[in-house]
């Protein structure tokens, strides 16, 4: 596949397009190649966000620990095993397992059974999403039966994660984390959150080439909205909704022309800031969408940010509203497929 590259200078030139026709061109650039590569086809990723409990403490999020207004809770095997299979009987052929970061050994043993339990049971595609972990804990989710891992870079700019993370939270971890699930052999995802506070173009280009340089299977961006129950809520807002979903929409579609044959999210905070968030990601060069499957009683409690959508649903309803945003985005459900990253079998060719 023909390279492209482009410069800091150009990225941030693009970032700041403003003018609708010129918009228009590279969401319309970005759609065409992502057709092309994925045969019109969105992939589904069943999202079961199976516990909100987190030992971790990110200023910007509403899971972190020393929020004590927020209700936790954790599904039980049997539950999440019925979440799985209900997905998979719909034809969801991959999911993607989060919970709040949780490092305790018998919270390991605990998705160690769970990942073999399903993979027993079905012949879904697992994305893991847990968070920091030790490298020989990443070996195990891999030997039991995961193959991606969604990691967050948050921010590639080591001075502003450090502002929006308590001092114990460490950039160069992260992405040692990051090496390690590549090293292992995992298809390996990774994102930054778009229009936080003190973040400025120049940053967010880096975040584009540092996706680039890292050789990133998949990307899960979105942009950044507050939870007024997190300390992040008092810096004041550079970028107002409507700039920080469009900056998204143009992180994505410069992040399929750069990357190219990488999977993209159109990830659900888009439509926390315009009901067809997601959809316009879809028409600007994302393939995979993840319909959450959580059970609804639980919903409201995932709470990362403030208006999350989908909380009131269930996981029927969310399947069938998916439905009508495919058809208004004029695109194929990839059903049955499991979707897995071109990027990452050209990777391991490139290292034969
Ligand atoms: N706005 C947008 N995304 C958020 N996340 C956490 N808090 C917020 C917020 N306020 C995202 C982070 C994290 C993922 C699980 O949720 O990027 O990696
Ligand atoms: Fe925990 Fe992740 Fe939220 Fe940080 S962003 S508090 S690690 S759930």
């Amino acid at each position: 596949m023909k390279e492209t590259c482009f410069s800091k200078k150009e990225i941030v030139k693009l970032l700041q397009i403003e003018d609708p026709k010129e918009l228009q061109a590279l969401f319309a650039e970005a759609n065409k190649l992502a057709e092309e590569l994925f045969d019109n086809k969105v992939y589904y990723r069943g999202l079961l966000e199976f516990s909100n409990y987190c030992t971790k403490d990110c200023y910007y999020c509403g899971l972190r620990k020393s929020n004590y207004t927020l209700k936790r809770y954790s599904m039980d095997l049997d539950e999440i095993l019925g979440a799985a299979l209900w997905a998979y009987r719909q034809g969801y052929a991959s999911l993607t397992l989060q919970t709040g970061e949780l490092t305790s050994s018998s919270r390991i043993r605990f998705v160690v059974d769970l990942i073999k339990k399903i993979k027993e049971k079905t012949n879904l595609g697992l994305t893991l999403s847990f968070g920091e972990l030790p490298k020989e804990i990443y070996q195990e989710l891999f030997n039991a039966g995961g193959h991606r891992y969604l990691l967050r870079i948050e921010t590639s700019n080591p001075e502003l994660y450090r502002k929006i993370h308590p001092e114990n939270h460490s950039f160069e971890t992260r992405l040692r984390c990051l090496m390690d699930l590549q090293e292992i052999g995992f298809q390996v995802g990774t994102g930054v959150m778009i229009g936080l506070p003190l973040q400025t173009f120049e940053d967010l280009a880096d975040d584009l080439l540092f996706f680039k340089k890292f050789d990133v299977d998949m990307v899960g961006m979105g942009p950044y909205v507050p939870h007024s129950d997190t300390p992040l809520v008092k810096l004041p807002l550079q970028f107002t909704d409507k700039e920080r979903l469009y900056l998204s929409l143009k992180m994505v579609a410069i992040t399929r022309l750069f990357l190219k044959d990488v999977n993209i999210a159109a990830v659900t905070a888009l439509q926390a800031l315009h009901s067809r968030g997601r959809e316009l990601a879809l028409l600007g060069g994302a393939n995979v969408i993840m319909p959450i499957i959580t059970p609804k009683k639980y919903r409201e409690h995932y709470s990362l940010y403030e208006g999350k959508p989908c909380v009131n649903e269930t996981a029927t309803q969310c399947q069938e509203c998916l439905v009508h945003r495919l058809k208004w985005a004029g695109k194929d459900w990839g059903k049955g497929l499991w979707g897995d990253s071109p990027h990452y079998f050209a990777r391991k060719r490139k290292r034969l």
